[in-house]
């Protein structure tokens, strides 16, 4: 798919077909979310990959939402390490940024494979935790169901460009 193509045809996909996914397929998402950036190339993340099947109890406990635990076969959640991150001079640590770049790496590339995703960041966290067997200091970020999505994309609700880019000066 072109570049502009994949950014146009992802979308918030909230129901999925009963379709597995290849193998193949999902090394080449995986790739992606290896092949981001982070800063000062720390890699202080890590992904979670979950079949549902079986799991769906577990799951739903994490993000309520009925689909999001019995219709696709994966669920992927992206974690930061947090005593990895990059920190900047005031503390800032990068950890949370560079998950999101990876997890839009891999939403991409999912897009590119004709994968249904949807970022979900109204989670428990908690939950998440204990479910996801995460160890302390590593941080659920976001997740996303992976699938062939059942649904179709709505109209993009964006405000104008002109009101959230400026030039020179906000
Ligand atoms: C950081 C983040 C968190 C989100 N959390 C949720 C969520 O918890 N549940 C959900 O259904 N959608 C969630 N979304 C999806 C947004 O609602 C969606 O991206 C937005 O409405 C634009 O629609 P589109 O993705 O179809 O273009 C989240 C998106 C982002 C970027």
């Amino acid at each position: 798919m072109e570049y502009a193509e994949v950014i146009r045809s992802r979308y918030s996909a909230r129901s999925y077909r009963a379709v597995e996914v290849p193998e193949d397929v999902l090394q080449r998402v995986l790739e992606a979310f290896v092949l981001a950036p982070t800063a000062a190339n720390r890699q202080a993340l890590g992904l979670v990959v979950v079949r549902t099947d079986g799991r769906e109890d577990d799951l739903r406990r994490i993000y309520r939402a009925d689909w999001f635990a019995k219709e696709p076969p994966l669920i992927v959640a992206v974690c930061a390490v947090l005593d990895r991150c990059w920190m900047r001079k005031d503390g800032k640590c990068y950890a949370d940024v560079d998950a999101a770049i990876a997890m839009d790496h891999l939403i991409l590339a999912a897009a590119n494979e004709g994968l249904g995703t949807c970022w979900i960041g109204a989670f428990d966290a908690e939950a998440a935790r204990e479910v996801l067997g995460l160890p302390e200091g590593v941080e659920p970020i976001a997740l996303t169901p992976l699938g062939y999505a059942a649904d179709s994309p709505k109209p993009k609700v964006r405000k104008p460009l002109e009101s959230l880019v400026h030039y020179e000066q906000w």
